[in-house]
């Protein structure tokens, strides 16, 4: 068994219903008429489908035309760097943060620069001090609704603050909005996306693959015009179009409300799983990890006590079947007192989480 990041139960897909859709798009007869490339900025229908029925909801108003269809996010993070960084310049990301955006970032030659995080989200009280001392910084990367890893929400002044500190110093703002459909205990908080003017920079990024499954590679990105323009002719330049098919299953699939009952469904299913976790590890781990309890996500932060030695309690897990990975890599240092995992417990259910924490709690008894 292993605890994932953060990862969607592919038992509860609809799967069904996603063969159905594609088998009614390679049926049609558009698709037989169809013989030669499509637009590179995405299947229209699905652009159309994502912004009127899914990123509205967000306080996003925009249309088809607003938005690029990826590859999954990651190919956002990329195209968003790639397009508008140049080498050397300075990406401010969370510390801890989310390595596979650090690694886009340097593929394009841009300088990866940690800021803290604490339990309101990135400090920009310390992204100011280091803008003084560094101008060479010209993004910032966040993920503002579930903080990767740690699960925090950006607090409301903490998001004033960036937007502000972000126009005074002309920063691009790169968004990952990877799970914003779980959200446990109130309503998602809206997106940066939702409160910049026409004036600022911000290019929000979006995923189905928390919704869907990672397997199935589909993202979305939502920038100005020019920018938006930069990011789908880098694409073409590197991948002519997306999955045809795929995005037009993906936009029936929004479009007679599958995604949508999928999604509350999945939404109630998960709660009820983080709920479950949290409940056994208060009963069986309490003296090895603390936590805070995440609002929403597919996850949960935990610090390993610091009389336990993490790495010898994930080895000794692994020995019993249970595969779980130090949170190390989140951090951009290399400390070697960071003793925190992120358990990610989506896709398990309840016995298999039971089993999970019971493996867990035999083998902690690894004090230094
Ligand atoms: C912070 C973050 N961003 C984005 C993604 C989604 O990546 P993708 O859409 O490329 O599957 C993930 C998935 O784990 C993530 O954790």
């Amino acid at each position: 068994m292993t605890i994932t990041d953060g990862t969607p139960d592919p038992r509860l897909m609809p799967r069904v219903e996603l063969a159905r859709a594609f088998r009614t798009v390679l049926t049609s007869s558009r698709f037989l008429s169809r013989s030669g490339y499509a637009d590179s900025q995405g299947a229209s229908a699905l652009r159309a489908a994502l912004a009127e029925e899914f990123l509205n909801a967000r306080g996003l108003s925009i249309s088809a035309d607003n938005v690029l269809i990826t590859h999954g996010s990651q190919m956002g993070l990329f195209l968003a760097a790639s397009a508008n960084l140049s080498p050397g310049d300075g990406v401010a990301v969370e510390d801890p943060g989310y390595p596979f955006a650090w690694s886009s970032f340097r593929a394009g030659g841009a300088r990866v620069i940690g800021v803290p995080v604490d339990h309101e989200g990135l400090d920009v009280d310390c992204l100011a001090q280091m803008l003084r001392h560094d101008p060479g910084i010209r993004a910032v990367y966040v993920t503002p609704h579930h903080q990767y890893p740690t699960t925090v929400t950006l607090g409301a002044g903490r998001r004033l603050k960036l937007l502000e500190l972000a126009r005074q110093h002309d920063l691009l703002i790169i968004e990952d909005d990877y799970d914003h459909d779980y959200r446990f205990d109130s309503a998602p908080v809206l997106p940066l996306a939702a409160r910049v003017g026409a004036d600022q920079r911000l290019i929000h990024i979006g995923s189905l693959s928390k919704l869907t499954i990672p397997s199935l590679r589909l993202g979305y990105v939502i920038a100005p015009p020019d920018i938006l323009r930069r990011m789908t002719d880098l694409r073409e330049a590197i991948d002519r179009q997306g999955d045809v098919p795929l995005e037009e299953a993906m936009a029936l699939m929004i479009r007679n409300g599958v995604l949508g009952r999928h999604a509350r469904k999945a939404k109630r299913v998960y709660a009820q799983r983080r709920d479950f976790l949290l409940k056994e590890v208060r009963e069986k781990l309490s003296n090895a990890v603390t936590f805070s309890v995440p609002a929403g996500g597919l996850a949960v932060w935990m610090k390993i006590d610091a009389r336990i030695d993490g790495d010898a309690w994930t080895v000794s897990a692994k020995k019993a079947g249970l595969h779980i990975e130090r949170g190390k890599r989140f951090f951009i240092g290399s400390q070697n007192d960071i003793n925190y995992f992120r358990f990610g417990y989506a896709h398990l259910n309840t016995d298999e989480i039971a089993k999970a924490v019971d493996v867990l709690a035999q083998h902690k008894t690894v004090f230094c």
